[in-house]
């Protein structure tokens, strides 16, 4: 089946460079900006068409990869096609929305899909590594076709139910976006101590690996350790002495959850008591 991608970006990039490198199976690109879908096609041997109508017209699956705000625009543009698009599939790439924003297209005969990868693309170049072991979640008209199309390029894929699309995503920000921002949290505590941001990743490292093969080999609640897993209230005093402002909410309101996951793990519940009065006491006057 032929693959027309619209999105020329680090998801469009990313699917365009696996599916093509493939067995050229990608005919080109559809973007925003010429430019961007020139380069993008140029990697891949690929085309840049003029409009997103030629290039659902002359493909069988079209992936749109554009921004979440622009999948509206892009089916208003796709219907102003005179043709049919019968025994044609459309599938977007956001995580939150549902097919349901394809749904015109099926007017047209076209088969509709959300078709998100649970990956994170931060950069162009690295992102065409990550589609390998990447799971994706599959909404909408998945039909036999569809499946075999997935299972010949080995895209690992579960199905999911158009009202769960919203927690499902909120998932994945929690665990991509706000690992980051927690990673940024504790690497600013180093560089207010003067030391490089480079040297605080560096010798936080090997500790941050640690703590995720301990998740991935004993889940989240056996590899926790640390103050609140040992009922250290007076270290956790300590912290909360040199923190202020929104660091210091953040640190009681993540400790707040914490406990309870001591709690699952085995702490005392008189401990865990006492510690959830000292957090709550901050998170809530
Ligand atoms: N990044 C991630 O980690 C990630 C992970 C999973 C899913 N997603 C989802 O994948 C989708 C794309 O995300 P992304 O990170 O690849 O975004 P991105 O890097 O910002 O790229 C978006 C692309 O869409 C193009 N575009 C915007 N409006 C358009 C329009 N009206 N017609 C044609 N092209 C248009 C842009 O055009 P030009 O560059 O040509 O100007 C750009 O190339 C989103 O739905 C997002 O939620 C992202």
């Amino acid at each position: 089946m032929k693959i027309g991608i619209i999105g020329s970006g680090a998801v469009g990039n990313a699917l365009g460079t696996y599916f093509g490198n493939m067995d050229h199976s990608v005919t080109g690109y559809y973007s925003k900006t010429l430019a961007h879908s020139v380069l993008a096609a140029e990697k891949i041997e690929a085309i840049a068409y003029d409009s997103p109508i030629e290039l659902a017209l002359h493909n069988d699956i079209t992936i749109i990869a554009v921004n979440d705000d622009a999948i509206e625009s892009v089916v208003d543009d796709l219907m102003k096609a005179s043709e049919s698009f019968s025994k044609k599939y459309f599938l977007h790439t956001s995580g939150v929305h549902t097919s349901d924003l394809l749904a015109p297209l099926q007017s047209k005969g076209a088969k509709v899909l959300s078709f998100h990868p649970l990956q994170s693309f931060a950069d162009t170049e690295e992102a065409q590594k990550a589609i390998p072991g990447t799971f994706f979640s599959v909404e909408g008209d998945l039909d036999d076709i569809l499946i075999n199309w997935l299972n010949n390029y080995k895209i690992k894929y579960f199905k999911i139910d158009k009202e769960n699309k919203i927690k499902y995503h909120l998932a994945a920000v929690v665990v991509s976006n706000y690992l980051v921002a927690t990673l940024d949290f504790g690497t600013k505590q180093f560089e207010s101590l003067g030391y490089t941001k480079e040297f605080a990743l560096e010798a936080l490292w090997p500790l941050i690996d640690g703590t995720l093969r301990n998740v991935k080999q004993f889940g989240s609640v056996q590899a926790l350790t640390g103050p609140i897993a040992r009922g250290d209230i007076k270290t956790i005093e300590n912290h909360l002495s040199v923190l202020t402002g929104l660091e210091r909410e953040l640190y009681s309101k993540l400790g707040e959850y914490t406990v309870e996951i001591a709690l699952e793990k085995g702490l005392e519940e008189k401990v865990a008591e006492d510690i959830s009065t000292h957090f709550k006491e901050e998170n809530h006057g």
